[in-house]
């Protein structure tokens, strides 16, 4: 049987700093109260000409290079974005494998807002699992910024733009293979956090709603409370079902959205400081991109090695969970 290993990690941020104090001019909000509530410092944005497929192309680049296999070695790839170039189609996974010249592999875009690196990381998963695919890139990348209303302090303090991207390949290596997945949804909870207009729902007016009733909304407190319950069982029974103890994580990857989340998981799996990977202060929450984006953190830092042991969990709209238990597996050289 074919197991799925996670090879090579790649990341693009962009260069422009959106800073705490420049939004507390543009809403009514302070450095204090975005650090003290989120531990969000800066974001990054991207330029008004770069599309989340520019930044998921370069990330995707560099995990592509980084796995030591050849463009035409990769057979799918996967994107998960909730700010794709555009509304419907084209797919943003059509336009990064062609940036790239993949050739005409299978290429698609999924829609699980902040938890889509999770969801993809599963599909690429099965479909290596079934023997239908060998070497997949799957790729999270979100220019936020293009649906944030920056008139309401309640959400344009928390997001920012970026991309990251990972290749999983097949192996025969029980030693190497991801461990487990879970992903899951609850819709009763969808208008927590949501685009309400813009979609077949609002068609029959759309032309006549503003701009911004096309941009995130969020209930942002209740949430807050349905992530941190609903994260924290999901980490729970993902070690339990699988018989690891949280001391054998070496690095727990969580969704950045809010440093309290991320602290209120982290203390029911009683991880310690340099078990948690925080990226949240300096990128803000970029939805899909940003496990992939601290994972890319790590490698560059020298932290990720062969063999080490990650634990994934994310939270977001849908609503939308997952965890995922994976060692990091590079082509041995
Ligand atoms: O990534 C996908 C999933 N997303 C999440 O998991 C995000 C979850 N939610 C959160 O991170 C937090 O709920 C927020 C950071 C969005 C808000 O923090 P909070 O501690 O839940 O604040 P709150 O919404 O309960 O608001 C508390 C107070 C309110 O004022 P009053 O009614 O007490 O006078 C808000 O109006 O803080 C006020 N407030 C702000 N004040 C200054 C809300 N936003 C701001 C702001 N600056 N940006």
């Amino acid at each position: 049987m074919a197991y799925a290993a996670f090879r090579s990690i790649g990341a693009y941020v962009p260069s422009k700093i959106l800073s705490n104090e420049e939004l507390s001019k543009m809403v009514d909000t302070s450095d204090e109260w975005i650090t003290k509530r989120t531990g969000i410092k800066e974001r990054h944005i991207a330029a008004a000409d770069e599309f989340t497929s520019d930044m998921g192309a370069k990330a995707a680049k560099l995990a592509i290079e980084r796995s030591g296999l050849k463009k035409s070695e990769i057979d799918m790839i996967v994107c998960a974005t909730i700010s794709p170039d555009y509304f419907c189609m084209p797919s943003t996974a059509t336009i990064i494998s062609t940036k790239l010249g993949l050739g005409n592999i299978t290429a698609f875009d999924i829609s699980a807002a902040c938890t889509g690196f999770v969801y993809i990381l599963s599909i690429a998963k099965a479909f290596i699992e079934s023997g239908m695919k060998k070497n997949i890139l799957i790729v999270g990348a979100e220019k936020l910024s293009a649906i944030t209303d920056y008139s309401d302090r309640g959400t344009c303090i928390l997001f920012g733009d970026g991309a990251g991207a990972a290749v999983i390949s097949a192996t025969e290596n029980k030693e190497e293979a991801i461990i487990d997945i879970h992903t899951g949804s609850d819709g009763e909870f969808a208008d927590l956090l949501m685009t309400p207009n813009g979609g077949s729902g609002s068609a029959h007016d759309a032309l006549e709603q503003e701009a911004t009733s096309c941009f995130m909304q969020m209930r942002g407190n209740e949430t807050f409370k349905v992530a941190v319950k609903t994260l924290t069982k999901d980490v729970i029974d993902i070690l339990r079902e699988n018989s690891i103890q949280s001391s054998d994580i070496k690095h727990f990857v969580p969704h950045q959205a809010n440093y309290r989340i991320i602290k209120a998981v982290g203390d029911a799996l009683k991880l310690k400081d340099e078990q948690v990977v925080l990226t949240v202060e300096k990128y803000g929450n970029t939805s899909g991109a940003s496990i992939p984006m601290a994972i890319n953190d790590i490698y560059e830092s020298g932290r990720l090695q062969a063999g080490e042991l990650m634990l994934l969990d994310a939270f977001g709209g849908g609503l939308t969970w997952g965890s995922a238990l994976v060692p990091f597996a590079p082509f041995k050289k």
